[in-house]
């Protein structure tokens, strides 16, 4: 880059989700611009990207925040939604964009960069629509502000919700019952192209609004599941019925993959009619990016799995209007509590400890009562939450607003403190709590009841809470005594 030509300003909100922390990673590496990340808490970015970024607090919810998000930035990414919120998030997501748009325009930006859905208006599903209605709510005052919409359609990359879905069908179901809108025809892309889109829009010289439609070949969800399981090395059969409504398709998906219903119906309705590119502006302005073909983006999605550089995971946000993270970080408000302290000698470091516990669940498991925490998945799952099946990022370390099944990391202070929050469906709030001592362990289980049922729900479960957490802390503290693996 020449030396003498000033560096954009570029603002990434969203920058604490599945795409906006993967941009700010490439653009990091990138160099060329000077970055500001628009977070609802900053305790979530991590500390080697923090210290090398700009990082403003807030919410579009609060037009007022706003201002210092966008002061002196040359070109916005737009990368929020707030699906997962509640029923309403059609009407918020409009609201959403809507003040970021004029609070852009009053600080003088001269472009957004808003990734959408793939997909048109009249067959698009509820959650594709409001994708839609978002682009248009930031595209209209083109006399003001600029906007480039790019639209993709189902993102293969590591952690991606419809990764995750295709890639645990793939391993768990040897044989497959296929509904028919397994058939319909998209155009998937890979995390890493869509990011050279996102990337190469920064400078793109174009004078006016741009829509953008991206994707890569045409493909059924058929053909992307045989094509998985190839790639997985895995012999696979489909078995097409012709009856298994979009409903019974969800709850199979939510059955078989970590995914919630509220992801799973979204995916299930958008593959009930085509999602195929509708304009030829990638390849005509983005002339130098060639998508990469399926296969290739699984492998790739596979790698950075099997070698735990996953980036970020389709539950890194809080997917509603809540920020999970500044919201539930305080169990003090909590009645009931179960505390446990484990006393260990000075031959125990307490870095080790630490370790130990931040290494729970996933993979690891939850040790010797592990089937009681499954068979709480399997209750969790049935009523619609998470359950285990969430598993961790990475089987090693952890991050603030990480998923642990059915925990979210909630406060993480490095050898001190690990507090999860509960997300499993519970008539209460529920956190547990890893406060790690000089030559103790005191391990907490804390509990605010929702009502009469909520205090009947602590009792009933109180017999297992005693194998349960005992265990746990026990086993966490037996843990740090293992000498390290040797490589
Ligand atoms: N992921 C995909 O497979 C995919 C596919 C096609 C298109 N897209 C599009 O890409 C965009 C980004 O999606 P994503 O998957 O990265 O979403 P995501 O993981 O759910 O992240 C959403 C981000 O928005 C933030 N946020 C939510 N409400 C906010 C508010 N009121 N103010 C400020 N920040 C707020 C969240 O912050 P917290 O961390 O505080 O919750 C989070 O950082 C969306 O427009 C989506 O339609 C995604």
């Amino acid at each position: 880059m020449d030396d003498t030509a000033i560096r954009k300003r570029v603002l990434i909100t969203g920058a604490t989700g599945y795409i906006g922390r993967r941009l700010t990673h490439r653009l990091l590496a990138d160099g060329a611009f000077d970055l500001r990340l628009m977070v609802r808490n900053a305790r979530k970015v991590m500390v080697a990207v923090a210290d090398k970024v700009e990082i403003v607090e807030a919410s579009t919810f609060e037009p007022e925040s706003l201002t210092a998000a966008l002061e002196g930035i040359d070109t916005a990414f737009y990368l929020i939604h707030s699906m997962a919120g509640n029923e309403d998030y059609h009407r918020q997501d409009r609201i959403s964009a809507d003040n970021f748009r004029k609070a852009a325009i009053h600080a003088g930006v001269k472009r957004i960069i808003y990734l959408g859905g793939l997909g048109v208006k009249e067959s698009a599903s509820k959650h594709l629509l409001s994708r839609i209605e978002t682009g248009e709510v930031l595209s209209s005052s083109p006399d003001k502000i600029q906007t480039i919409w790019l639209r993709a359609g189902i993102i293969i990359g590591s952690g991606s919700a419809s990764f995750e879905i295709l890639r645990n069908l793939c391993q768990k179901l040897p044989i497959m019952i296929t509904p028919r809108w397994v058939r319909t025809m998209t155009q998937a892309i890979s995390i890493e192209d869509v990011l050279a889109y996102m990337q190469q829009s920064i400078e793109l010289e174009y004078p006016g609004d741009l829509m953008v439609d991206i994707g890569s070949e045409r493909l059924s969800f058929q053909q992307m599941m045989r094509q998985a399981a190839e790639v997985m090395g895995l012999r696979r059969a489909l078995i097409p019925v012709p009856v298994l409504s979009p409903r019974l398709s969800s709850y199979w998906l939510i059955l078989f993959t970590p995914v919630p219903y509220k992801i799973a119906s979204a995916l299930v309705e958008g593959l009930k009619s085509e999602t195929l590119l509708q304009n030829d502006h990638a390849a005509r302005y983005y002339p130098d990016i060639e998508p990469a073909p399926f296969r290739e983006s699984v492998a790739t999605a596979i790698k950075e799995l099997e070698s735990n550089q996953v980036l970020s995971r389709w539950c890194d946000s809080s997917g509603g209007t809540a920020c999970d993270i500044k919201d539930f970080d305080d169990p003090a408000g909590a009645v009931l509590r179960d505390v446990r302290i484990v006393e260990y000698d000075q031959g125990i470091q307490q870095a080790a400890v630490f370790q130990a516990a931040c290494a729970l669940g996933g993979p690891n498991g939850w040790f010797k009562y592990h089937f009681l925490w499954r068979l709480r998945g399997i209750l969790d799952k049935l009523v619609g939450g998470y359950g285990l099946s969430r598993g961790r990022r990475n089987t090693g370390q952890l991050r603030l607003g990480d998923a642990v099944d059915f925990w979210k990391v909630v406060d993480l202070k490095e050898n001190k403190r690990l507090l999860l929050y509960a997300q499993m469906k519970l008539p209460g709030q529920a956190w547990l709590e890893f406060d790690v001592q000089p030559t103790q362990l005191v391990q907490t289980a804390h509990f605010l009841p929702r009502g009469l049922l909520g205090r009947a729900y602590w009792y009933a479960v109180m017999p297992f809470h005693n194998f349960v957490f005992s265990d746990l802390a026990n086993t966490v503290v037996r843990m740090s005594r293992k000498p390290p693996a040797t490589q």
